[in-house]
């Protein structure tokens, strides 16, 4: 099988359906302000790492790397209150990085109850250089800024931080400045050819490493990580998706005791996720609206009334809306204009078909916990960005509804743990994002039956050929576009004059930057005669060779 993307296994972070069904409630009642966030810090009176966010691009590998070593954390911006970590069992601090030095003006800080807390505290690149300076040592600016790999070098054999690892160890370093001297109490731990103190630590459990363990460039980092939560804090690891599972039935019980749930399911993995946690907390309480706006992939809607009506025996109205957004959509071009109406239509569909349950005390929504992370910079949010999209009408007034959000604790890879632990089937977990006004946005043009249902066919090939070599998982999406394009052919002896197809393949990491597939010519090659000769309609077919940026990932 051909690599075609590096780390193709850390893929798809954000970005679906999902994220526009919620982007569509969310607005919808923010016009009204009609739903009631209730107050879920309920859920994690259980063992914790807080990282502090000193501005470090890595702050969210971090809480990654955490949390794989089954560890509950949560990121705050570095002065977060001592009120706003109350809810939290906390077992230990980690300071991440950051671009600024200890010295500059506006330097930030670290806030006295961290260190009142008295428990252990790894401090990263800034984070130690933080420590240092903070407990009086001395930090300085290097004579030469390092930057990528070294070898460090322990000086503390024996200690937990390095357990089951060797004395040596490849590192990747970042940093201006350096730890000159040690505060006092502390020791040297490790050093490396251009930092003397490249560890640092002391009998309470207070260390720093200059290097950066969360980056893969770290080997060892993951192990030093574990060490550090298990070893020195005495996590004891009990943040799997077994017990989130138990623990987030019971509390979605008691939240909802006997009253009515709804939830708007896409086909997406994390309404997907949300359905079945809920469903398995209350049961029939929960209805779950599954608006089919006739803009899905072939044989989709299909998959998701079989999953869930069928596998799970969930309560599921199949909303069947085409026509209604067809003719919504009749005569429109412009791609934010279909985007608007899509997302308008949605709500009034969604909206009637809540009006028929008759009473409902709850709205479950599919929030991920990068969308609550107050440190996270607008700019990456990817429903931020669905949002600008989108100008939606308000729910009715009517409808006071109290969220349920059971995922916000959870990133992405850890959502499809616990859908996998909930049994859900493994070609919806790993499902590769799809845009939630679906196939409108890569018909060009305007929108109608006819050339959905060419999209439909010559996408089902696409996805057959993709699946049958063993590509799906490490494409972060793969697709076709049905262009507005028409040109001239010959088959057989005579003329043709159709549709060109466009085929896309992508890998990514978030779906901030993406690059073209580097397919196989062979597979290309197969996706191009079959489109040809079993779409009658479509005549030629191009690879699409741009990058993201200057392109996006979706046509319109
Ligand atoms: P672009 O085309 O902006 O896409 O590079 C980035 C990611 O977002 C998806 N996408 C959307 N998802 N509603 C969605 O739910 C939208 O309006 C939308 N537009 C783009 C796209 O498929 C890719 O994963």
């Amino acid at each position: 099988m051909s690599k075609i993307g590096e780390n193709s296994k850390s893929r798809r972070v954000a970005t679906s359906d999902d994220l526009e069904v919620s982007a569509y409630l969310e607005l919808a009642e923010q016009k009204l302000g009609q739903t009631v966030r209730s107050d879920q810090t309920d859920v994690l009176r259980q063992e914790a790492i807080v990282v502090l966010d000193y501005g470090s691009q890595y702050s969210r590998l971090i809480a990654r790397r955490i949390r794989e070593a089954n560890v509950y954390c949560e990121i705050h911006p570095h002065d977060v209150t001592v009120d706003r970590l109350s809810h939290l069992d906390i077992k230990g601090f980690i300071l991440s990085g950051g671009p600024g030095s200890v010295y500059d003006a506006d330097a930030a800080d670290l806030e006295s109850h961290i260190l009142d807390k008295k428990v252990p505290i790894l401090g990263i690149c800034y984070g130690m250089q933080l420590l240092a300076h903070s407990l009086g040592g001395k930090v300085a600016p290097t004579p030469v800024r390092e930057y990528g790999h070294a070898v460090l070098h322990q000086d503390a054999p024996g200690h937990p931080l390095f357990q089951d690892l060797p004395n040596s160890l490849p590192v990747w370093m970042s940093h201006g400045d350096q730890v000159l001297e040690l505060p006092q109490g502390f020791q040297p731990m490790a050093y490396t050819g251009n930092s003397p103190i490249a560890v640092m630590g002391n009998n309470t459990g207070i260390i720093g490493l200059q290097f950066h363990p969360e980056v893969v460039h770290t080997p060892a980092g993951k192990q030093i990580i574990s060490n550090f939560l298990h070893h020195i804090c005495g996590c004891k690891g009990n943040w799997t998706p077994t017990n989130f599972v138990s623990d987030t039935v019971g509390n979605i019980q008691s939240q909802v005791a006997d009253g009515r749930v709804i939830c708007a399911l896409s086909g997406g993995v994390d309404s997907a996720v949300t359905a079945a946690l809920i469903h398995r907390a209350v049961g029939s309480q929960l209805t779950c609206i599954f608006v089919d706006n006739g803009l899905l992939r072939r044989e989709e809607a299909d998959r998701v009334v079989a999953t869930f009506r069928k596998g799970m025996g969930l309560n599921l109205i199949h909303a069947d809306a085409s026509s209604r957004f067809l003719r919504a959509l009749t005569g429109v071009v412009d791609p934010e204009e279909k985007r608007r109406i899509i997302g308008e239509t949605f709500i009034r569909v969604f909206e009637d078909e809540a009006d028929q349950l008759g009473s409902v005390d709850f709205l479950a929504q599919g929030t991920l916990y990068p969308d609550v992370i107050e440190s996270s910079p607008r700019e990456t949010n990817a429903a931020a960005k669905i949002k600008s999209h989108h100008n939606v009408g308000g729910l009715p007034e009517k409808m006071r509804l109290v969220l349920v959000e059971p995922l916000r604790y959870l990133f992405k890879d850890e959502v499809r743990k616990v859908g996998l632990e909930l049994g859900l089937p493994r070609e919806m977990i790993d499902r590769q994002p799809f845009p939630g006004p679906g196939l409108a946005i890569r018909v060009l043009g305007e929108v109608t039956d006819e050339k959905l249902e060419i999209l439909r066919e010559c996408d089902w090939i696409v996805m057959d050929e993709i699946k049958s070599a063993n590509l799906y998982n490490e494409l972060w999406q793969s697709f076709a576009v049905l262009t507005d394009a028409r040109s001239v052919g010959v088959m057989g002896d005579s003329r043709t004059y159709g549709y060109a197809a466009a085929v896309r393949a992508i890998t990514s990491e978030d779906a901030m930057t993406a690059d073209w597939a580097r397919l196989p010519y062979e597979v290309l090659a197969k996706i191009s005669s079959r489109i040809v000769n079993e779409v009658s309609q479509v005549n030629r077919v191009v690879y699409d060779i741009t990058s993201k940026p200057p392109g996006t990932i979706e046509w319109e």
